[in-house]
């Protein structure tokens, strides 16, 4: 297959790229407009391979897509780029509604144009909102609660239209809480790590007790190739780790692998509209033949010793652009008057 990734040099779509190469004679093209979170230090070790192409290029211009879906002979898109972070969502909404539901509406709109067999949007089991009880199915109403996953929901609809109005062969999935190397250190599992390595304090956001699934990032890009090759046009599949835990916990296990004291732990101003809770129920994507093969205390052993593998990597990060963010989102937090 001659397969568009877009946003492939991001975390998820990063190892998707890479997996996608791994497997079979695809040709993979990334197309990435490699904002703070693309980093092409991800893929050095594809950057070379012959089925692999790299295009610098944003998914909201639709020149830069159609000569990319033409030129490269596109078969299946699969939508990765997004903005993701729901703290950034808060402090820049616009960036989000930019990029998740208009670019999502261009690259759509090409792809149907240039005739591509599928189209895969790669979506956030947050556009249920939070579920206190039971887990979220497909169908279930869409109630996204931050300007994060109300871009993606806006960003799903638009998707899904396409399969009623042209019957353009779209498929949805909806993944949970993310978690693995090169994942950028602005996310809850990445950021805990990092600091505790530098013996910063952990910034724990309300009471701790939010709950997430957390889904190792190799099981979360199983299921997407699981859906590209075998999900049914015109629908939505949920993703899920299986592995609901409470912020809290995750912290401390964290602190407990890397031997670092829980007093590094600091319980800070919630997150604006914080959803308590997110699950879902998988059990349509099972039934397509896919579950998850990581359990969570393997993955995040894996993890921790990815970051303190690669120091470089994320220190570089940490030097930059982040600072002027964790200053703007943590300072106060940290200080007790924000
Ligand atoms: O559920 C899927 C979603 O998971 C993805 O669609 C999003 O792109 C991804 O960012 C993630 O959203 P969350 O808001 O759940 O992830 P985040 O890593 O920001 O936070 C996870 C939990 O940890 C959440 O309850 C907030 C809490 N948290 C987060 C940060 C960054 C803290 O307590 N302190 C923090 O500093």
């Amino acid at each position: 297959m001659r397969i568009l990734v877009t946003g492939g040099a991001g975390f998820i779509g990063s190892h998707l790229v890479r997996r996608l190469l791994a497997k079979g004679q695809n040709h993979v093209v990334n197309l990435d407009a490699l904002r703070y979170s693309g980093n092409l230090e991800n893929l050095t070790d594809v950057a070379a391979h012959s089925r692999y192409i790299f295009v610098h290029g944003d998914i909201c211009d639709a020149t830069t897509v159609e000569k990319v879906l033409k030129e490269q002979g596109v078969e299946v898109v699969i939508n990765c780029a997004a903005e993701t972070h729901v703290d950034r969502s808060i402090l820049d909404p616009n960036s989000f509604a930019r990029t998740d539901v208009v670019g999502t509406a261009v690259l759509l709109e090409e792809a149907r144009k240039a005739g591509v067999a599928r189209f895969l949007q790669v979506s956030t089991d947050e556009v249920y909102g939070s579920v206190e009880i039971g887990s979220s199915k497909e169908d279930d109403a869409l109630v996204p609660r931050s300007p994060y996953s109300a871009s993606k929901a806006g960003g799903d609809l638009l998707v899904r239209s396409y399969w009623t109005t042209y019957r353009f062969p779209v498929l949805i999935t909806r993944g949970s809480n993310t978690y693995g190397p090169n994942q950028y250190p602005e996310k809850f599992i990445p950021l805990f790590i990092t600091n505790a390595m530098e013996d910063q304090p952990l910034p724990l956001y309300g009471d701790g007790r939010h709950r997430r699934d957390w889904l190792s990032v190799f099981d979360h890009c199983g299921g997407i190739e699981h859906v590209v090759r075998h999900g049914e046009p015109g629908c939505v599949y949920n993703i899920g780790g299986g592995n609901e835990r409470e912020n809290i916990e995750v912290a401390r296990m964290i602190l407990k692998q890397l031997g670092k004291p829980m007093s590094l732990i600091r319980f800070v101003q919630d997150r604006p509209g914080h959803d308590r809770r997110y699950a879902v129920d998988c059990s349509r994507l099972r039934a397509l033949g896919w579950s998850p093969t990581v359990p969570f205390e393997e993955g995040l052993k894996a993890a921790v010793e990815w970051y303190r593998s690669n120091l470089t990597w994320w220190r570089k990060i940490k030097s930059g652009e982040f600072r002027a963010y964790y200053e703007r989102v943590y300072r106060q937090r940290l200080e007790g008057t924000g």
